[in-house]
């Protein structure tokens, strides 16, 4: 019994995964992915519209963090431009949003479908550049 509850504590320390090590941002991240997903089973128009100013509420709580990657930069002057290269893929990334919620507002399913892929386009490209291992 002793050995298991080590050999848990150990599986916790060694994959922080496994424990309650998300960051503020994974966790304002994961709710926008969360809105964005439940997308797929909400019908009517202004009620999407509605869950994409929610989905925009939770990417603005994402530009006074930094990225756990980019938190690990030491030198200062390169760690202040990776931080500003950030914030601006994440402005494209609410523009896109702000696109998102006119495309439902208009009632354009076309350009609604278009601005989806358009958004799993820029979280890959946001995920490469500030996810290690991504
Ligand atoms: C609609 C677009 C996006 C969605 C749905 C999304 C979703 C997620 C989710 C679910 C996570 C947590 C799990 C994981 O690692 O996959 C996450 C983490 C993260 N995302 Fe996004 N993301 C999006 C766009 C972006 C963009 C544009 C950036 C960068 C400008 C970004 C940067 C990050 C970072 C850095 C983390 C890790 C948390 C940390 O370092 O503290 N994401 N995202």
């Amino acid at each position: 019994m002793k050995r298991s509850i080590t050999l848990i504590l150990a599986l916790f320390l060694a994959f922080p995964a496994f424990g309650e090590d998300e960051t503020q941002l994974g966790k304002h991240m994961d709710e926008l992915s969360g809105l964005l997903k439940s997308l797929r089973k909400i019908d009517g128009f202004d009620e999407k519209a509605a869950v994409v100013r929610q989905a925009q509420e939770e990417l603005i709580k994402c530009f006074p963090l930094i990225p756990a990657l980019t938190e690990k930069t030491e030198d200062a002057a390169l760690k202040a431009a990776q931080i500003a290269e950030y914030k601006k893929l994440l402005a494209r990334n609410y523009v896109l949003l702000c696109d998102f919620e006119l495309a439902f507002l208009n009632k354009n399913e076309e350009q609604a479908d278009d601005i989806y892929d358009q958004l799993k386009k820029i979280k890959k490209e946001g995920h490469t550049a500030y996810i290690e291992d991504n």
